[in-house]
């Protein structure tokens, strides 16, 4: 597949979770350009038929359920329901997430509980359940992860744990079902601009300005930034790529040790 052609995707069937808004929907759509069929899924009725009625009024093809990711029997429906109406699934997108800041010795274990439920668990019911419905080989699954996955973060310890549980079960089913052709993979976006989950770990203009100091290309990424991503590791240009977590991030992860910004540093002429 020429992934720079026009419908790359064409005739290929995406499963999208967590996509009635945000990056997952952003992928959602870039998919859809590209020729694929999609079927997304989200907790919200409404939020899932209002995204999947923007993609169809755009003149996609796109169905949109139902089905919250904590649910097994709901996830397996929604996939059911695509394979019956679409096809082998080629590319499974599992992206719902969940975040709120609070440090972890106000924490509840609910609440803890509540993110490792939708971001880890949620992953495992959206490729398990993916499995019997993949077209293999040639599948791709991509889970999108973060950045806490593997750097710890303060008042991120229900987040951080959810996703570096993401990380390793990418690794392992990469392990386990490579011989049947079908490709494991995670993406870790950086921050990404104008996004509920940047809403929630930034919330004002000085937040933003100091994230943005420290990181590497100083700018948060777009959702296209991320969709373009996920377009390389769902095609087969991707082919010999598995178990792998793409940091399409901004060099976030790269830790600058400085003790002091950039431009507060006095530089001999
Ligand atoms: P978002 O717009 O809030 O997307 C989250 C999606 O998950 C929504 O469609 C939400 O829809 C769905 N969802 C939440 N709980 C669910 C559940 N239990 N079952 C099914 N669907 C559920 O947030 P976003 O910022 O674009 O984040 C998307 C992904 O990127 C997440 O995995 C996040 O961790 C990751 N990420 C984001 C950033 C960033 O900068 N934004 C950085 C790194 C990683 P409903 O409310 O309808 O369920
Ligand atoms: N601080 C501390 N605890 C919080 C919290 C906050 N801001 N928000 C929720 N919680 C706790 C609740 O108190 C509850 O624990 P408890 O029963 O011990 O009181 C637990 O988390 C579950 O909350 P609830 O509102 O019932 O969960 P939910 O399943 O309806 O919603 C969330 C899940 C909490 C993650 C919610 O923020 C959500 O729906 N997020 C989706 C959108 C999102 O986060 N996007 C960004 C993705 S990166």
């Amino acid at each position: 597949m020429d992934l720079f052609r026009e419908k790359a995707l064409a005739d290929k069937v995406v499963f999208i979770a967590g996509a009635s808004s945000g990056i997952n929907l952003g992928i959602a759509r870039h998919f859809a350009a590209h020729g694929a069929r999609v079927s997304i899924v989200s907790r919200s009725a409404d939020k899932i038929a209002s995204a999947a009625a923007s993609l169809v009024a755009d003149g996609f093809e796109a169905i949109g359920m139902a089905a919250d990711v904590r649910d097994f029997s709901a996830v397996e429906a929604a996939l059911k329901q695509t394979h019956a109406q679409f096809g082998p699934i080629d590319i499974v997108i599992s992206g719902a997430a969940g975040n709120f800041i609070a440090p972890a010795a106000q924490m509840s274990s609910n609440g803890f509980k509540t993110v490792v439920d939708i971001d880890l668990i949620g992953t495992f019911n959206v490729l398990r359940g993916a499995y019997p419905y993949l077209n293999k080989p040639g599948a791709s699954l991509i889970s999108i992860t973060a950045p806490q996955g593997t750097n710890p973060m303060m008042y991120q310890a229900h987040v951080c744990a959810a996703k570096a549980g993401i990380n390793m079960l990418t690794k392992c089913l990469a392990m386990e079902w490579g011989a049947e052709g079908i490709r494991v993979n995670a993406i870790s976006p950086g921050p990404i601009a104008d996004t509920e989950g940047m809403r929630r770990l930034s919330p004002t203009s000085e937040s933003d300005a100091a994230l943005k100091s420290r990181l590497a290309l100083r700018d948060y990424g777009t959702t296209k930034d991320i969709a373009d991503t996920a377009l390389f590791l769902a095609s087969d240009n991707a082919r010999y790529i598995t178990g792998t977590v793409v940091e399409c991030d901004g060099g976030c992860k790269l830790g600058d040790a400085s003790p002091m910004a950039a431009d507060e540093y006095v530089i001999r002429a």
